[in-house]
């Protein structure tokens, strides 16, 4: 299945809110599709779960090192997006001092569903979650894919390197210096 555009669907996130008293100020604030993908170029990427060791120590750190570098390239915000609950995605965030990448908690599968990446990882314990895979994404039209090989469910292994910062990077670099 080849998609053009990202699927429609609403977002549960939790935001700080400093009005609410007590331990705990946040909220919960509905983003949509639209919220993140209209009138931008972005690069979402998307892995198996939120502080897993590949995605900590080597995509999501790279990722935030490398956003002047895509600047240049045109592309205006970095998103990461889980099968993970607003709590899980914010706490990984907190943890990794983001500053740059913004984390997009799918704690229901149902974009990554659309997007046709939806695999079993009940092998891990994990219940359904994202394939690998990163895209570059304009006004919600999905310019170019970057998914792992194998698809599959309950895989044994975990490929990374398509959708690594430097390939995606690699990739508009060539595709700019051919437009010049
Ligand atoms: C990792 O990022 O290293 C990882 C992802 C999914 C399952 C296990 C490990």
């Amino acid at each position: 299945m080849t998609l053009n555009k990202v699927p429609d669907v609403t977002f549960r996130t939790r935001v700080r809110d400093e009005s609410i008293d007590g331990p705990n100020p946040f909220r919960w604030e509905d983003k949509t599709s639209a919220d993140y993908f209209a009138g931008k170029r972005v690069v979402l990427f998307s892995l198996p779960g939120a502080f897993t060791p590949t995605c900590s120590t080597y995509q999501l750190p790279d990722f935030e090192k490398l956003y002047a570098e895509f600047q240049a390239q045109g592309i205006d915000e970095i998103y990461c997006i889980s099968v993970n609950d607003a709590f899980v995605m914010n706490a990984w965030g907190k943890s990794q001092n983001l500053e740059n990448v913004k984390l997009i908690p799918d704690g229901s599968g149902e974009f990554t569903r659309k997007m046709g990446m939806l695999v079993a990882k009940d092998n891990l314990g994990f219940g359904m979650r994202s394939w690998r895979y990163a895209a570059i994404i304009n006004d919600g039209k999905i310019e170019k894919m970057f998914e792992e090989e194998g698809f599959s469910d309950n895989c044994e292994t975990d490929p990374y390197g398509q959708s690594s910062p430097q390939n995606i990077l690699d990739h508009l670099k060539s595709a700019q210096s051919q437009a010049a």
